[in-house]
């Protein structure tokens, strides 16, 4: 089904969450689309898309998803963050999307959902959202956010190559949902919860409650070179960074990279 944009503007435009809906049947990225006019761009408002054609996720990777069945938004949002606080719109967005989720799903069965550093969704272990943040006016007080969000909402079957490691609500949770809810739902938590935007250390204490990775033996992937070590996850820092022990004992601090949690079975 393609989107049901009136009901979107009635429950968020004209409610005023949002100052405008983009949406497209069909377009190359939102991301990529909004970083090409963000100019025009009011805060506030969404690009959304019932199917990309080269959506893009961290890293340059593609994020492919099947059209009509997913969520593919990017939100644009001018805030004033310093730039050593950027890092906490990354934190804020997952976090939002992870109490989106906990509500949608509060009457399916019992599930696991997590958040993984640094801004990834896992419910029963696979991923189910992805965050891509781009930001504009980067030297203006007030920056201009495109944050990029991939839900996989009612996609059940996946690409060989990451069908191990992808899944979608209605894979997990076994019935379908109605995605404009599901975004309804992330555009009001997300406005009504942003002075945590402003209270960095609540934020990443709420963020590490919702994360089951500290403590755990994890596989860390430095992308720049490829290079993985066997590390044990010791905290994440308020300013974004993992904090990892090697084999040696030697404790380090990344920003960039990726995780995968080794579980014992
Ligand atoms: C990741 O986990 O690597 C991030 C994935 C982000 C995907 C979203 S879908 C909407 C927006 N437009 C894009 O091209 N990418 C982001």
């Amino acid at each position: 089904m393609i989107m049901n944009t009136n009901l979107l503007s009635k429950y968020l435009v004209d409610s005023k969450y949002l100052s405008g809906i983009i949406y497209f049947e069909e377009l190359y990225s939102t991301n990529a689309y909004s970083k090409k006019i963000y100019h025009e761009l009011k805060d506030n408002t969404i690009v959304l898309t019932s199917y990309q054609t080269n959506g893009t996720g961290r890293f340059g990777r593609p994020w492919q998803t099947n059209r009509n069945e997913n969520l593919t938004f990017s939100l644009i949002k001018d805030y004033g963050l310093r730039i050593d606080e950027i890092h906490l719109m990354n934190f804020y967005t997952s976090y939002i999307l992870y109490l989106t989720l906990n509500e949608t799903s509060k009457d399916c069965s019992e599930h696991d959902l997590y958040l993984k550093w640094p801004n990834d969704l896992l419910l029963n272990r696979k991923k189910i959202a992805g965050i891509l943040l781009d930001v504009k006016d980067m030297n203006s007080d007030m920056k201009k956010f495109i944050i990029g969000i991939g839900l996989n909402v009612n996609q059940e079957i996946f690409p060989e190559d990451i069908n191990s490691k992808a899944t979608s609500m209605k894979n997990e949770f076994k019935c379908e949902f109605m995605i404009e809810m599901i975004l309804i739902n992330f555009i009001k938590l997300f406005n009504e919860n942003l002075c945590l935007l402003n209270q960095g250390d609540i934020l990443m204490k709420l963020w590490k409650s919702k994360s089951n990775v500290i403590g755990k033996k994890v596989k860390f992937k430095q992308l720049d070179d490829g290079r993985e070590a066997e590390v044990v996850v010791m905290d994440i820092d308020n300013d974004g960074g993992l904090i990892v022990s090697d084999v040696s004992g030697k404790t380090c601090k990344f920003y960039s990279g990726e995780i995968s949690i080794l579980y014992d079975e």
